[in-house]
């Protein structure tokens, strides 16, 4: 993996450690149809092609395919990877298809809700098939006792998308088995990289998270079957 490549596609915690560690556990092998829901500039995408040699649908609402198409030529895995500029909440995809759904900082911007799982990613999905979704979120619900100190530093919609274990636990649990749902380990390095690249939103982000101490903010990790 390459340093430059990662420090010029990063668009919030390192995507590359995030799906390391939600990886670590699952048997993904080669041929595998995976999606990878919401890739942003595709670094997720890439490590799944390189690492499990897996065939990766790269699907993204912001990042256009040629971009994604161009990077992936880059990294040398163009090959296994079909880049995708679509609407997560509609997904032209055929029912059943899709052996693994990888979804890395994205999930909480569309499927913060009682109906996106169960009604749109659930059906294009085989029976049996790998959940592994990671995404940031909240220690605890806060969102009726905001500290101040906060206030200023999240913004409504980011605090629409923000919950805690227990919050997503009930969107997931019913129709997954083997599930898990934990607080990341490398939740830490991940924000350290991301913060220390000169994106600037990446700068923005950085009084937020001095401010926040490790206190209220969570990088939230689960995965399962679907049963
Ligand atoms: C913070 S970026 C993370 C990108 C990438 N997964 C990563 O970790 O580097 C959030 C991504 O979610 C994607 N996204 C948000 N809403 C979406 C939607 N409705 N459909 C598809 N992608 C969406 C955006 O296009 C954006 O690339």
């Amino acid at each position: 993996m390459d340093i430059e490549f990662l420090n010029e596609n990063m668009m919030g915690p390192n995507a590359w450690l995030i799906a390391e560690e939600l990886t670590a556990n699952l048997h993904l092998k080669r041929g595998m149809r995976v999606l990878d829901l919401g890739c942003g500039r595709g670094l997720t995408s890439v490590f799944l092609a390189e690492k499990f040699g897996v065939q990766v649908f790269a699907v993204d609402l912001w990042t256009t395919a040629t971009e994604n198409y161009n990077r992936f030529k880059e990294a040398g895995v163009s090959n296994l990877i079909v880049p995708l500029q679509l609407d997560a909440l509609q997904l032209p995809f055929a029912e059943g298809f899709f052996d693994v759904v990888v979804s890395v900082d994205s999930y909480h911007y569309f499927g913060n809700n009682d109906f996106y799982f169960e009604k749109t990613l659930k059906p294009i999905l085989k029976e049996d098939a790998i959940v592994a979704i990671a995404f940031p979120g909240m220690k605890y619900e806060v969102h009726d006792n905001i500290p101040e100190e906060m206030k200023p530093l999240w913004d409504e919609e980011a605090l629409k998308m923000w919950h805690s274990i227990d919050w997503w636990k009930r969107k997931f649990e019913p129709y997954l088995t083997e599930f898990q749902i934990a607080e990341m380990d490398c939740f830490d390095r991940a924000w350290n990289d991301w913060l220390s690249c000169d994106n600037p939103y990446a700068v923005e982000d950085r009084l937020m998270i001095q401010t926040d101490n490790g206190r209220f903010m969570n990088l939230i990790k689960l995965t399962g079957k679907i049963r």
